[in-house]
């Protein structure tokens, strides 16, 4: 009898919610996106859910939006990834701690460094979430003029990812002797200088840091464009996605998985995670007023600032009450535009009104009972759309609790969900195995 698929589960931590006004809503902590004891709280619950990783978004710019928009945003101030996550890792035993690092602006010595030094100190908890960064701002905070283009970011992202694990590849994992008696601390023969030299990098390692818990922290990815499926599919185990539909959520699973197999990958070495937002009532129907709610605490600026960064392209030049015009292609994301224009299109909304939907989230919600929302869930496993969803709470902690109180002992009772984690490390927990070192065996 096959084994029943089981659901994983990521959440969005941004470090808090993606929606705009989750700050607004009643009974959210305003300040939670950079209160220590707030996300702390939060990654214990996350934990007595079994969630599979606490995913932390990043962006290396602020003004990327109108200050009419900006004043309204609680996205400009939180903790660096790779600060905040090891203290999560002193407060949680099993959660994986997934973070967000660029490969357009961080180089790639240093990024190795901190992901190795996060699985060690988790205990082999660690996932990078491997981005090209698509904020065109925050290339003037790192002395460049303009942003590098799209495909270029990805050729350099390739590269980088090379150059990153064979930095982790540099010890072989019993290199350290520590022989006290002949005064040896490590053997030389299981010690490998990379000596890479390529396009972008040329970084000669070793690195100052044994080899990490899992061989390798865990290896994530959003892009969707032709280059990032392509990306994910050469080197992905975790790929986070914005598709919005059942059918879109198949199309993309079937496409990534199916390049996967191309290469000779096996594609249960890839977990695909649709970001959802879940919003919860005791009925359907006091469920959508709850969104309703949310929605209505987005102020025009903010929707429209919302719109612009989907686009790439300033909105608040368009007639706010007619359909969308066309708008031409930027160096931003690819992917993201395509989905608020088929938006658009699909349900003929005027620029208001798509400004209206993006501005709190516009991606893939499930709104309904624990029951409905259970069901829904189900079905993407079933169907293939997903191997499980990036969750994301409408207000913390309310929105939160619920998940973990009410939706994840109804997965549980299905069979479909973990009652405990099935290891200690992330990859463990996903069934994804431990990488061979390239050097070494
Ligand atoms: C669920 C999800 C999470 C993302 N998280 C980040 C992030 O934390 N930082 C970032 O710079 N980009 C993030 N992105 C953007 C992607 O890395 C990528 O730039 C975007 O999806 C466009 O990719 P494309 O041009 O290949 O379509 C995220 C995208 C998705 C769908």
């Amino acid at each position: 009898m096959t084994a029943t698929r089981q659901l994983r589960l990521g959440a969005f931590m941004r470090p808090v919610s993606i929606h705009t006004a989750w700050w607004r809503y009643p009974g959210s902590a305003p300040d939670a996106n950079f209160n220590l004891g707030h996300l702390v709280a939060f990654a214990r619950t996350l934990e007595r859910g079994c969630f599979d990783a606490f995913f932390m978004a990043d962006h290396l710019a602020v003004l990327n939006m109108p200050m009419e928009a900006l004043k309204r945003s609680a996205t400009v101030t939180s903790f660096d990834p790779l600060t905040l996550l090891p203290a999560l890792a002193m407060v949680t035993e099993r959660l994986g701690l997934i973070a967000t690092a660029s490969t357009t602006f961080e180089p790639p010595y240093t990024v190795a460094r901190r992901f190795a030094s996060l699985d060690h100190i988790s205990n082999g908890r660690a996932g990078w979430n491997l981005v090209t960064t698509s904020n065109p701002d925050a290339a003037l905070n790192f002395g460049q003029t303009e942003q590098m283009a799209h495909d270029e970011r990805y050729r350099r992202a390739r590269e980088y990812f090379d150059v990153v694990t064979g930095l982790w590849d540099s010890w072989a994992d019993d290199a350290f002797t520590r022989n006290v008696g002949t005064g040896q601390f490590f053997d030389p023969d299981r010690l490998r200088v990379l000596d890479h030299r390529g396009e972008f990098f040329s970084v000669r390692g070793p690195l100052n840091i044994a080899r990490p818990v899992q061989g390798w922290p865990l290896i994530v990815q959003a892009g969707a464009s032709e280059a990032g499926r392509q990306l994910a599919a050469e080197t992905a185990e975790m790929v986070f996605t914005g598709q919005g539909t059942l059918a879109e959520g198949q199309r993309f699973y079937a496409d990534v998985k199916g390049r996967m197999e191309r290469i000779g990958r096996n594609p249960d070495h890839m977990k695909i995670l649709p970001g959802v937002l879940v919003v919860i009532g005791d009925s359907v129907e006091e469920a959508r007023e709850k969104r309703a709610h949310l929605d209505s605490l987005v102020n025009e600026d903010s929707a429209i600032a919302s719109l612009s960064i989907a686009l790439g392209h300033d909105a608040s030049a368009f007639d706010p009450d007619e359909p969308l015009p066309e708008v031409p292609e930027s160096n931003a994301s690819k992917s993201g535009r395509e989905r608020a224009i088929a938006l658009a299109r699909r349900e003929g909304l005027t620029v208001r009104e798509l400004a209206r939907r993006l501005g709190g989230y516009s991606g893939l919600a499930m709104v309904g009972t624990p029951a409905t929302i259970a069901d829904e869930m189900e079905h993407w496993l079933e169907a293939r759309g997903s191997d499980g969803f990036n969750v994301m709470f409408p207000y913390l902690p309310g929105g939160l609790d619920a998940f973990v109180d009410r939706v994840v002992p109804e997965l549980q009772r299905r069979g479909i969900y973990r009652r405990a984690y099935e290891g200690a490390t992330l990859r463990e927990n996903l069934g994804v195995p431990r990488p061979s070192n390239r050097f070494f065996r």
